[in-house]
C-alpha cells in the first residue's frame, strides 16, 4: 500500500461489523480510506493504538444539553465536552429547551449554536406538539434534526402530548422514526398523591410500572393504526420488554446505563441523584431489561443525560428536578459491564453505532468502513479506573457513580480522523458538525 494518508491509527484490535482483529486504519479528509496493514506505508502522524480496541464512535442518540435557556445546568459546549471525555463522537441532543425546540427557527439556532463550537458530532430531536403537527414533515427532515420527539408523560420542561388523539395526528404525519417518552400521563396524575415529601423511593411508587407499560401499550397501537415507525426512549420495566418483542416492526427500543445498572435499593444511599423519569426501579425490572438486550429486543443505548445543579438536586422530593448526568459516563459503565461478562464487545458496538446508524439512517458512521466518516472510540479493555465528581465536565459536575471503580476506559475520542481527546486530554478546537441523515440528503 504505497499510499500517504493524513493518519495512521496503528496496530489496534478493531472491532468492526466483521468482527475484531489486530489491523491499522489510514485516514485521509476525514474520512476511512483504508483498513488493514499498512506498515509500508507513509502518513502526516501515525498513533500507535497497541494494546488498545479501536470500536466505530459510539453515538448517544439521547441526551439534555439545556441551551438555549438553561445553561446554568449546561450548554452544548460543556455537554459535548463531557461526551468526548467520555469517548462519544456524536450526539442527539433533546428539544425540552427554552424556547423549545419546535419550530425551524428555533432548530436552526440550535445548529448554529453547536457548528464548531460543539466538541462532538450532534444532531437535534425537534419537539412534536399540538400546534407543529401540519410542519412535522417539513421539520423532521431539515439539516441537523434527529427526527421528532414526544413527551407522552410529563418529565422536565412543557412538552406534552398525552392523549390518543394527539400522539395519532403526529405518527399520521410523520415519515422518520419518532421518537417517545412513554409513561401514562393519565396514570400519572391519578397518582400524584403517592409522592411522600422528601422520600424519593415514592417515586417509582408513584410512576409506577403500570404508567409505563399501559402508555407503551396504547402507543404501539397508535403507530400501528398510523403505519409510523416509532423508537421507544429509555425502556424502565421487565414487562414492555416482554410486550416489545412481538412489535419489533414497528418499534426500536432504547435503554439507559442508568435502568441496567442502578435498581430502587440505591434511593437509600444515592437519594433524589437517582431521580430520573423513567424511574429506576427494583432488582426483577433490572434483569428484564438485561434479558431484552440478551435478546436482541434492544437497538440502542442512550445515556438520556439530564443534568441539572446540585442545589437543584438537594431540594427535597418531589421538588428536586429529575434526571441524572450520563453521557461521560456511558463508555466506562458498559466496558465495565462487558468485563463482568454481561454483554459482548460485539454487542456494545452494535447498541452505540451499528444501531443508531440503521434505525436512524445516519449517512456515513455507525462503521468502520471505507468511505465512512473516521469517528472512533478507543478504549482499554484492561485499565481500571474510579469514576469521580472531580472527573466529570459537565457543568454541573456530578455523577451518579462517583466513587465506583471501573475495568475499560476511553483513551481516545477521534472525530472525522482528529483526535479530540486523547488520555483524558482535550486535544484541538472545537469542530462539531452536524450528522447527516439519508432521509435528509
Ligand atoms: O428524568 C428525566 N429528565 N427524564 C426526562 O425525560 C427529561 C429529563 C430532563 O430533561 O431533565
Amino acid at each position: 500500500m504505497g499510499q500517504t494518508f493524513d493518519r495512521i491509527f496503528e496496530n489496534a484490535i478493531v472491532v468492526n461489523h466483521d468482527g475484531r482483529a489486530e489491523r491499522d486504519i489510514g485516514v485521509t479528509g476525514g474520512k476511512i480510506a483504508f483498513i488493514g496493514n499498512l506498515a509500508q506505508s507513509d502518513a502526516g502522524e501515525r498513533v500507535n493504538c497497541k494494546g488498545l480496541h479501536i470500536l466505530p464512535g459510539v453515538i448517544d442518540s439521547q441526551v439534555h444539553f439545556r441551551e438555549p435557556g438553561l445553561e446554568h445546568k449546561e450548554d452544548l459546549q460543556s455537554g459535548s465536552l463531557a461526551a468526548v471525555m467520555g469517548g462519544v463522537t456524536a450526539v442527539f441532543e433533546m428539544p425540552n429547551t427554552n424556547p423549545l425546540t419546535t419550530n425551524e427557527a428555533a432548530l436552526a439556532d440550535k445548529v448554529a449554536r453547536a457548528t464548531n463550537r460543539m466538541h462532538c458530532d450532534f444532531a437535534f430531536w425537534v419537539g412534536g406538539t399540538r400546534e407543529n403537527v401540519d410542519d412535522l414533515p417539513e421539520l423532521e427532515r431539515l439539516p441537523g434534526a434527529a427526527g421528532i420527539k414526544v413527551f407522552m408523560g410529563s418529565s422536565t420542561g412543557d412538552l406534552l402530548i398525552e392523549d390518543d388523539e394527539g400522539v395519532a395526528a403526529v405518527l399520521s404525519k410523520t415519515r422518520r422514526r419518532a421518537a417517545f417518552h412513554s409513561e401514562d400521563e393519565f396514570r400519572l396524575r391519578e397518582r400524584e398523591h403517592l409522592r411522600i415529601e422528601d422520600d424519593p423511593r415514592s417515586h417509582p411508587v408513584w410512576r409506577d410500572e403500570v404508567a409505563a407499560l399501559q402508555c407503551t401499550e396504547r402507543l404501539v397501537s397508535i403507530a400501528r393504526k398510523c403505519g409510523a415507525r416509532i423508537h421507544v426512549l429509555h425502556i424502565s420495566t421487565a414487562e414492555e420488554m416482554v410486550f416489545l418483542q412481538a412489535h419489533k416492526d414497528v418499534a426500536s427500543v432504547e435503554v439507559t446505563p442508568h435502568h441496567l445498572t442502578l435498581t430502587a435499593d440505591d434511593y437509600e444511599r444515592l437519594g433524589t441523584l437517582i431521580q430520573m423519569n423513567p424511574p429506576v426501579r427494583d432488582k426483577r425490572h433490572k434483569e428484564g431489561i438485561w434479558q431484552g438486550l440478551d435478546q436482541g429486543i434492544v437497538d440502542v443505548l442512550g445515556s438520556d443525560h439530564a443534568p441539572h445543579t446540585l442545589a437543584e438536586k438537594q431540594k427535597p422530593y418531589p421538588a428536586s428536578p429529575s434526571g441524572m448526568t450520563g453521557v461521560q459516563t456511558l463508555v466506562p459503565m458498559m466496558l465495565n459491564h462487558v468485563r463482568a461478562g454481561k454483554l459482548t464487545l460485539e454487542r456494545f458496538v452494535d447498541l452505540t453505532s451499528a444501531g443508531p446508524a440503521r434505525l436512524f439512517q445516519i449517512a456515513n458512521k455507525g462503521r468502520i468502513a471505507a468511505g465512512y466518516d473516521a469517528d472512533f472510540t478507543i478504549v482499554d479493555l484492561g485499565r481500571t479506573e474510579t469514576i469521580t465528581n472531580k472527573w466529570i465536565t459537565s457543568k454541573c459536575g456530578w455523577t451518579p457513580y462517583d466513587g465506583v471503580s471501573v475495568t475499560g476506559w476511553p483513551i481516545g475520542t477521534v472525530i472525522r480522523g482528529k483526535r479530540v481527546m486523547w488520555e483524558g486530554e482535550l486535544i484541538g478546537g472545537s469542530n462539531g458538525a452536524a450528522v447527516r441523515f439519508m432521509e435528509g440528503l
